[in-house]
């Protein structure tokens, strides 16, 4: 009955809306003040009958072993116990699509811990490969757990000796089974070729794993207490932003015109990103998403009055997105920010806003993210779009 669209008119809108639950059995047992019941979890492909428990995190591989909760204040991943990293001196992400800017998002997030990462779009790894030693680990972030490009890079570092891990959605999936480890999402199955939940799922679960990467390769000292909290309770907050969105008014001003920017600063970097593949991918309407401070080589040609500029705000580097706005401002472009309902210098100098509750910077990008969904669909439904299977595209590439 998951894949019934229910009372939506798409199973897009349907899968924005599920991302509480979905969020909820990506953490379930995973953060140690989560309630911890011993119910059993969807694991996101129950068509092969798997249950990801919080046991089954971690399939068999290099370090599969199950072992019992031993950080009762932080991050229980328990298949993946602190010390699973250890000999780990690098990351590599290979992913494409959304999961690329998943990948993005846990690559800060570990560069912030100080350990060494880097995100490779698939396509190019898997026909030039970066360096790898046995001590690096290439994560491929993939839904499917069956793209094509996504494999095959995995493939390629694998036989050069690195060490693999897939970070999937479905139990079964080809990178599951090829991979050394496998950590899953736990999202629910996905109809929709546009990736929603999943990509809210993909970025809980890599904070989760950056913890313990952080933990153990960096020696970064205490967890973020902050986050691993906020995790817990984000289900709810993404609730709230679904229940008092104004996307759809919001777009309303802004339908009909030449080009859609999407602009943001750290992790909002990835989610400006995805905002517009989500935004070109269902709508048709051009969108390009571009790292905030890219603006003056390049893109800020394009601005006009005709080009809405979506501005991402986390908390984080607000006074140089700030300037970024008045810039795309002074030629003529509307802003409409994606801000803490809290940050009234921002909200004051939008021209229009999208409000988010107040959050944790690495949250509060999923929830811009969660704005940013609503605005894509609004806008393809009035036009009109097939939404749950936008032209040329498809769920999964599966052919390089
Ligand atoms: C296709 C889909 C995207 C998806 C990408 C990667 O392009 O249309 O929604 O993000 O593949 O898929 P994966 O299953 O590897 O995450």
């Amino acid at each position: 009955e998951d894949a019934e669209k229910g009372r939506y008119d798409h199973y897009m809108r349907k899968e924005i809306s599920e991302q509480p639950t979905a969020l909820a059995q990506t953490v379930e047992g995973r953060i140690d003040d989560t309630d911890d019941s011993g119910r059993q979890i969807d694991s996101g492909n129950d068509s092969d009958g798997n249950v990801a428990d919080g046991s089954g995190d971690i399939n068999a591989g290099s370090n599969g072993a199950n072992s019992e909760k031993n950080n009762p204040e932080g991050v229980s991943l328990e298949a993946c116990p602190p010390g699973t990293f250890t000999d780990v001196s690098a990351i590599q992400f290979v992913a494409c699509g959304t999961s690329y800017h998943a990948a993005l998002y846990g690559q800060q997030l570990l560069a912030r811990r100080g350990v060494a990462a880097q995100t490779f779009r698939a396509g190019e790894y898997a026909m030039a490969p970066a360096p790898v030693d046995d001590d690096t680990l290439v994560i491929g972030v993939t839904q499917s757990g069956e793209t094509a490009d996504t494999l095959e890079s995995l493939r390629r570092a694998a036989e050069r000796g690195a060490r693999t891990l897939a970070l999937t959605n479905v139990v079964g999936s080809t990178a599951a089974r090829e991979c050394d480890d496998a950590m899953f999402i736990r999202a629910g199955p996905e109809i929709g070729v546009a990736a929603t939940k999943t990509f809210s799922s993909q970025v809980a679960t890599l904070a989760l794993l950056a913890e313990r990467i952080a933990g153990d390769v960096a020696d970064a000292g205490g967890e973020d207490d902050q986050l691993l909290a906020e995790l817990s309770t984000l289900p709810d907050a993404v609730q709230r932003v679904l229940d008092e969105t104004r996307a759809m008014e919001v777009v309303d001003r802004y339908r009909g015109m030449d080009s859609y920017f999407f602009i943001g600063r750290g992790v909002a970097h990835p989610v400006a990103c995805e905002g517009a593949l989500k935004f070109k991918e269902i709508t048709y309407e051009h969108a390009e998403g571009f790292a905030a401070g890219q603006l003056k080589h390049g893109p800020l040609a394009l601005v006009t009055p005709n080009t809405p500029v979506f501005a991402v705000f986390t908390g984080r580097h607000t006074e140089k997105t700030l300037s970024n706005v008045r810039e795309v401002q002074a030629r003529g472009a509307p802003v409409i920010a994606v801000v803490s309902e809290t940050n009234h210098e921002v909200i004051d100098t939008a021209d229009a806003t999208l409000t988010i509750p107040d959050a944790h910077p690495d949250i509060a990008a999923v929830l811009a993210n969660v704005q940013l969904q609503l605005v894509a669909y609004h806008v393809a439904d009035h036009l009109d779009r097939p939404i749950d299977k936008p032209r040329n595209l498809a769920k999964s590439v599966t052919v390089e």
